[in-house]
């Protein structure tokens, strides 16, 4: 079917069932042509708590479905491709983080939103990729944090931070495999652009970064910026807002495989579907969604 068809389609199931389409910076093209917000993880959080709609339809990966859920439990929250997981989310398991805490029993835990809610379940606060230096330096009475269970972003937050940080082992394949000497050949490719990083992005990469930030601050640094030629370090897609708030400039993704294979699984016809047969409805059990959402609550309330 065509493309404009099925947006067609999928725009007004939407609207005979009171729902929105909340579609994350990663996602296919067509899909955030459509969107009802489209964002970083931070904005779609504050979104997904937000709407007044009956149904949430989430184009992302899991875990950002399972916030949707903790934070709106009266809405039904449906994610069209339930095997769109997050592996950075997997990279620490519930008992794992129990052990940890005995380990560090005064350090506060800070779970960054890419992971479980069973995590989050277990945690003080979460943060995104957008304000995870302004939560940890919001828990005034503490001096040691452990970060789960993103490694990078806990080592760069540790430079932003009078706390000491203690980094889980996780990370993002995506950005985690990005290397130095990839930024170099594409630097000496053009010279002079300046590049822009995600935090997800391993020490080395920043420190060659002139802009380091969420997929958001990424667009609006190169919205800002003067050059005319950018390099990012982050998944591909997010091109697609680049040119549309930057449509003069040039954009060079620093290697080319900074792709999120899961954030690209869903398609048009498994949103329309979706919304047809009102699947794959996300639920968080009580006992979980309570503690989860306090976590999340806690870092909405710093937004
Ligand atoms: P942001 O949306 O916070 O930039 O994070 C990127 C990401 O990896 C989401 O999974
Ligand atoms: Fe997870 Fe990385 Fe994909 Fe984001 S880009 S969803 S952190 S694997």
């Amino acid at each position: 079917m065509e493309v404009a068809t099925l947006q067609n389609e999928i725009r007004k199931l939407l609207r005979e069932k009171n729902a929105i389409l909340i579609v994350h910076y990663y996602e296919r093209e067509e899909i955030q042509e459509i969107a009802d917000i489209l964002g970083d993880s931070l904005a779609l959080s504050i979104e997904a708590a937000r709407t007044e709609a009956d149904v949430i339809v989430f184009a992302g990966v899991h875990f950002m479905a399972e916030s949707a859920a903790i934070v709106s439990p009266g809405k039904t929250v449906l994610l069209p491709r339930p095997e769109a997981g997050c592996p950075l989310a997997d990279m620490i398991t519930p008992e794992q983080l129990a052990e940890a805490k005995k380990e560090h029993p005064g350090a506060a835990v800070v779970a960054y939103v890419n992971s479980t809610a069973a995590i989050k379940a277990q945690s003080d606060i979460c943060c995104t990729s957008s304000n995870a230096v302004k939560v940890v330096n919001s828990l005034t009475e503490i001096q040691e944090v452990l970060m789960i269970p993103d490694g990078n972003l806990a080592r760069y937050t540790a430079g932003f931070t009078d706390k000491k940080i203690i980094p889980w082992s996780g990370y993002c394949p995506v950005h985690h495999f990005l290397t130095p000497e990839e930024v170099a050949r594409t630097k000496a490719l053009h010279p002079g652009a300046p590049f822009a990083a995600h935090p997800e992005c391993r020490t080395e990469v920043l420190a060659m970064a002139d802009f380091v930030g969420s997929t958001a601050g990424i667009v609006r640094f190169a919205a800002k910026s003067p050059a005319r030629e950018i390099i990012f370090g982050t998944d591909e897609e997010v091109m697609v807002r680049l040119k549309k708030e930057s449509p003069d400039k040039t954009f060079i993704p620093a290697s080319g495989n900074l792709v999120c294979r899961t954030m690209k699984l869903t398609t048009l016809e498994d949103i329309r579907d979706s919304l047809r047969e009102m699947k794959h409805v996300i639920r968080v059990p009580e006992e979980i969604r309570n503690p989860a959402k306090r976590a999340l609550d806690r870092m909405l309330a710093l937004s």
